[in-house]
């Protein structure tokens, strides 16, 4: 009988990249494939939470036994992180959200004229951030990439954004970051605890990141 620590909590899992329209055929986006986001849900499930994934556009295939709402913008992003926020017990933000969009979404495609070209792009919200200062008894769980120093702007990010935990990683190293099946993560924890994990595959990797943590609330209860 494998045990179930999650029975009766909801978690909230958002993955993949966020699209941000310039006109109807062309968009400002990322690498993320979503592989990790999917696999924090799919652990979250594992250990017996009811699962809600919010993910960007992505192609993988919805993972059994997890409610998947699919979003496309940031801004879409959201609007559903936030209506299914009050009754969560554990947000993890893995999504690779836009931080910018352009000011202005063009109804008609863009024609070629001479000459450069630039668009003019305005801030998105901070989804994270917004959830940090609504927090009430949520674990707030926040994901950093990073391509130098990773721990310490991951230490900046998990007291600017009011987070419980963040896992960061550098996008640059060869055993993880966008795309690949594994990554390679440290996690950082409000209470300071530093843990760094060995490379691997991102399903793995996600039991045990759910699991520590797990374990690092009932410690401090
Ligand atoms: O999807 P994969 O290909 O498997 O790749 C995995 C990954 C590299 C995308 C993943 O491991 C990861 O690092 N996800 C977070 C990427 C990111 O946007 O990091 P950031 O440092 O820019 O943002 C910090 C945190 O703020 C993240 O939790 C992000 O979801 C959140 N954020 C950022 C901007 C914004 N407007 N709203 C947010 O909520």
């Amino acid at each position: 009988q494998q045990s179930l620590p999650l029975k009766g909590k909801k978690v909230v899992v958002t993955a993949g990249p966020t699209r941000e329209r310039i006109d109807p055929v062309r968009y400002i986006s990322n690498f993320s494939s979503g592989k990790m986001g999917y696999s924090m849900a799919k652990a979250a499930a594992a250990l017996g939470a009811y699962t809600v994934l919010i993910s960007g556009p992505v192609e993988l295939d919805k993972p059994e036994g997890v409610q998947l709402i699919k979003v496309e913008s940031a801004a879409e992003m959201l609007d559903a992180v936030l209506s299914e926020y009050e009754d969560a017990s554990i947000v993890i933000k893995s999504a690779a959200v836009a931080d910018y969009r352009p000011k202005e979404q063009h109804a008609q495609k863009m024609k070629k004229r001479e000459g450069d070209s630039s668009i003019e792009l305005e801030r998105t919200t901070d989804i994270l951030k917004t959830l940090g200062e609504m927090k009430k008894n949520q674990v707030l769980v926040g994901f950093a990439a990073e391509t130098n120093d990773a721990v310490g702007y991951g230490q900046s990010k998990l007291k600017n954004k009011n987070l419980d935990y963040i896992i960061v990683n550098d996008v640059t190293d060869p055993n993880g970051g966008f795309g690949n099946d594994k990554n390679v993560v440290t996690l950082l924890s409000k209470n300071g605890t530093i843990q760094p994990f060995e490379p691997m595959e991102k399903n793995k990797l996600s039991l045990l990141l759910l699991e520590t943590i797990m374990n690092e609330e009932s410690e401090h209860k």
